[in-house]
């Protein structure tokens, strides 16, 4: 049957369902439409903005129909900002869609059936849950289609802005005043850093060319502590710059408990201290996690969402059904937070991670909490597994193995070597369902099957979610 479905034609459509990404589903003549912030229930007027074999994106032009799922955003960036593209969903619904999601993703892509699916987890608080942010310097700010018709400037590649990624733009960013995941003062923050960096004259850093001076502010704001990490990242160090900012900030934030420079040189666009300078403070954060604590440095991987964590790593016990006898590997450790939570139910645990700052700060974190039966290795997981024999002298044969990787997920390298080393149980921890099944589908070929799965809402209103898979020997 020839489509109806054209590049640039309008048409109105009523939303089924929804997608990773925040993507609304439509179909209309066996054609799946993806319809960007819509939500389902709705019927709304879109126009088709690519068309491909079987499926299409579409753009919003207007909602015909409202949904019951439907809710006033709280946040006043909402709609450009790349950041909580749900917040428009009632929280109920936003959970109900992800665990949809993650059980499509594991049998439709990881072909894995059979598996228990426990309910999720929602989070514990639904705004102002983050204990970490990176803002971004740009020259181009994002301005909305009523700004531009007013002839606000702003589009100009001379401008200094500092915020978030508008949508779909990784060169332009939303001037935010008043985002609802960090803390408050932490608006005040970036207000504050923002004026100075004008002030300053120095233009903010261009990936196009690598050239120019501000590059980032990250803050890590603890749940469990009054700790406060303010962190400016530029392309070089200046003095001038830095003491002035150090001056600036200590006067009018006294709550700052950690102020540092760093810079990095790095054509990419990621916030990673490559040199660090200590302005005001302590080089770390400590936050607290039950009866551990941990000190955090500005390179670490710590889970952004603090009281999630908590609920996540019982997970992981959980799963893990420990009973003091095991050698358990944690893959992916970042600052060894799972490593430390678990080790009371272990014989021991060894920890690797690739960064070398969260292998110290795993170190510190174990001595500062008095566990002594954690080791932890500092290296790329890609090399590190290969030869088993030798892992399994060097560390011993692994009777649980606990694997939390980045969004990307393993390397094919690294899922042979976990078949290799054999553990009798595996709890993987993702957060991304799309690489979770891919690397499940290799693991569960014939040595595992998947026990069961229980997504974990780390991060509310974004289209993010976060799995806890359970994998026993067949
Ligand atoms: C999702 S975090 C998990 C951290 C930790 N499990 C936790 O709960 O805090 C993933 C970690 O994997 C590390 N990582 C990424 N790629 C890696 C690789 N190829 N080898 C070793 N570690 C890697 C990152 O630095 C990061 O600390």
């Amino acid at each position: 049957m020839t489509s109806s479905i054209k590049k640039g034609k309008e048409v109105a459509v009523k939303i089924e369902d929804l997608a990773f990404g925040a993507q609304g589903i439509a179909r209309v003549d066996d054609f799946v439409i993806f319809v960007d912030r819509a939500i389902p229930g709705q019927t709304v007027q879109v126009r088709i903005q690519k068309k491909k074999k079987k499926h299409a994106q579409a753009r919003i032009l207007r909602v015909l129909e409202h949904s019951p799922l439907e809710q006033e955003p709280e946040c006043v960036h909402f709609g450009a900002c790349g950041g909580c593209s749900l917040q428009h969903m009632v929280y109920e619904e936003q959970l109900a869609a992800k665990e949809r999601q993650v059980i499509d993703s594991l049998r439709r892509l990881g072909k894995l059936e059979h598996f228990i699916t426990e309910p999720i987890l929602p989070s514990p608080d639904p705004f102002y849950y983050r204990n970490k942010m990176e803002f971004s310097f740009s020259r181009k700010r994002w301005l909305s289609p009523q700004e531009i018709e007013s002839g606000v400037k702003g589009l100009q590649d001379d401008g200094l802005f500092l915020g978030l990624h508008a949508k779909g733009f990784f060169d332009k960013v939303i001037n935010v005043h008043d985002c609802k995941l960090l803390a408050p003062i932490t608006n005040d923050i970036v207000e504050t850093t923002r004026k100075f960096a004008l002030q300053s004259g120095l233009p903010a850093y261009s990936t196009l060319d690598h050239s120019g001076f501000f590059r980032f502010l990250i803050i890590r704001h603890c749940k469990n502590t009054s700790d406060l990490m303010v962190n400016l990242v530029t392309h070089d160090h200046d003095t001038h710059i830095a003491q002035a900012f150090r001056r600036l900030m200590t006067d009018r934030f006294p709550q700052i408990t950690s102020l540092i420079n760093s810079t990095t040189q790095s054509w990419a666009s990621v916030a990673f201290s490559e040199e660090e300078y200590l302005l005001a403070g302590k080089s770390t954060v400590l936050e607290k996690l039950d009866s551990l604590s941990f000190e955090i440095s500005s390179n670490s991987f710590f889970q952004t969402n603090t009281r999630q964590a908590k609920q996540l790593y019982d997970l992981v016990l959980e799963y893990a059904d420990l009973t003091g006898q095991e050698n358990v590997y944690d893959l992916y450790c970042g600052a060894g937070s799972i490593s430390l939570y678990v080790s009371g139910h272990a014989r021991k645990v060894i920890g690797f991670e690739a960064v070398e700052q969260a292998v110290q700060d795993a170190e510190r974190n174990s001595l500062r909490n008095d566990i002594h039966n954690c080791e932890f290795f500092a290296g790329d997981l890609r090399d590190r597994l290969n030869d088993t024999a030798k892992v399994i002298e060097q560390y011993g044969t692994p009777d649980v193995m606990i694997i939390d990787p980045p969004r990307s997920g393993m390397h094919p390298k690294t899922v042979q070597a976990i078949l290799a080393l054999n553990p009798d149980r595996i709890v993987h921890v993702s957060c991304n369902p799309t690489t979770l099944a891919r690397d499940l589908a290799v693991l569960c070929q014939e040595q595992y099957k998947l026990v069961r799965v229980r997504p974990v809402d780390m991060f509310p209103h974004t289209a993010h979610v976060e799995v806890i898979a359970l994998l026993e020997k067949v």
